[in-house]
């Protein structure tokens, strides 16, 4: 084989192997290998081994000089695109008020919707890149953005449209979903937009690939049960994916729903008790926790040590917002993960690689092997695990996209 680039120098290289989520037991499962080499051609990894295994040619060699080596992060749900700010509910909730009464009040949620709707597309992009590149200093490779802060066709084609200008803007793989966050008020327009979302929008998000999948906000102050059925029916329909955020608050059905309509995840889970645990470990649909949001919130957190303990495969992101989770390190969110959602660092590191390309159906990365896409991380730390250790530092000194260095990651801290 002639590569065209050598990476050499991995004390540790670490992933999970094969195309598939992992679930339960199978979470803490990785490959480790010290002293390690990958060879890349064209964008892909040809080649993972000891070095001295290595007896090809390359075109290029790099020596990273014994540093850990991990497969890039995968942030499954984000929220990076938005205009105007939260920080009076900030201070608001730090005074007692919650995210609940403050939606219901026709603030939170609703008050980002106003603020987005009103920007000129080229504000959402000039405000969404930063956040994005936050994201990739902190490891992401590929971040899912969703839309949702559009209250009429419109203004979520609009969204999606900036989401697209993203991906050829930014050096991270993106994926768009559309999200139908939170309904009209008033009842009869509630049934209206559901009408003119399965009419008009999902068919032209779809026909003209704005989107791979379809969300739905699940909640007492959202969406309900049968309406979203009807939202999702429609996105299939369409071929796309569908995915939830469901059981923040309360556990209304949408967990049950999700696994019935074989969504790709249903992300939050902070309210979701045994059944709905029992439920997800029982199906394929991935369980996304999001530390972030509980953090944030100072909800309990989802409860990811049950949800592995009863066999589920479990994916975590940071659905960076500004309401729930101004939460902009992937990797902190792994972190986070391990203290709040009672992950191992092993688990933690399957379920923001694998199990997070899993939950955006995608199975050409996630993992360091043949064939891959060559999206890797390179840590300060010979040590993988500092990944998960590094609290309030950039634990991730290069990424790298396709097999091409694109942002210098943090400093180095020593643990
Ligand atoms: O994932 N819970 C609903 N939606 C988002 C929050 C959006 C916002 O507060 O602006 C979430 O938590
Ligand atoms: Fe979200």
């Amino acid at each position: 084989m002639h590569a065209d680039q050598l990476i050499t120098g991995i004390a540790q290289l670490v992933t999970a192997q094969g195309p598939h989520a992992r679930r339960g037991t199978a979470m803490s499962e990785l490959h480790l290998l010290p002293n390690a080499a990958i060879a890349i051609s064209n964008g892909r990894i040809a080649w993972v081994g000891p070095e001295h295994d290595w007896h090809d040619t390359a075109k290029a060699t790099v020596d990273l000089q014994g540093a850990a080596v991990l497969p890039g992060l995968i942030d499954p749900h984000t929220h990076a695109v938005w205009a105007g700010n939260r920080l009076a509910d900030f201070e608001a909730r730090a005074r007692g008020a919650t995210y609940e009464e403050m939606l219901a009040a026709g603030g939170g949620i609703r008050s980002t919707v106003r603020s987005t709707a009103a920007a000129p597309q080229q504000e959402l992009i000039a405000l969404a890149t930063p956040r994005i590149a936050a994201l990739v200093r902190s490891g992401a490779t590929t971040i899912e953005i969703k839309s949702g802060y559009g209250f009429s066709v419109a203004a979520e084609l609009a969204m999606l449209e900036a989401i697209a200008a993203l991906t050829t803007q930014t050096s991270a793989r993106i994926l768009a979903t559309l999200l139908i966050h939170i309904p009209p008020t008033d009842p009869t327009e509630r049934r209206t937009y559901i009408e003119q979302v399965c009419t008009t929008l999902i068919p032209i998000a779809a026909q003209r690939h704005l989107a791979s999948a379809v969300d739905v906000f699940i909640e007492r102050e959202a969406w309900h049960c049968d309406e979203a059925e009807t939202i999702f029916a429609c996105a299939q329909h369409h071929g796309l994916a569908i995915k939830l955020h469901s059981d923040q608050f309360h556990s209304i059905g949408g967990v049950e729903l999700g696994i019935r309509m074989r969504a790709l995840s249903v992300d939050h889970l902070e309210a979701a008790g045994p059944t709905q645990i029992n439920a997800l470990a029982a199906s394929n649909t991935i369980a996304t926790v999001l530390p972030g949001v509980s953090l944030h919130l100072g909800i309990p957190a989802a409860n990811g040590r049950s949800l592995i303990d009863a066999g589920a495969a479990v994916a975590v992101a940071t659905d960076l917002n500004p309401g729930s989770s101004p939460l902009f390190s992937t990797a902190a969110a792994l972190a986070l993960a391990v203290r709040s959602n009672g992950l191992t660092p092993q688990e933690a590191l399957t379920a923001g690689t694998i199990n997070a390309a899993c939950a955006l159906g995608l199975h050409d990365r996630g993992r360091l092997e043949p064939g891959c896409l060559a999206d890797l991380l390179v840590l300060h730390s010979n040590d993988w695990r500092d990944l998960l250790y590094t609290l309030g530092a950039n634990p991730v000194r290069e990424v790298w996209i396709g097999g091409r260095k694109v942002q210098p990651g943090g400093t180095k801290v020593t643990t």
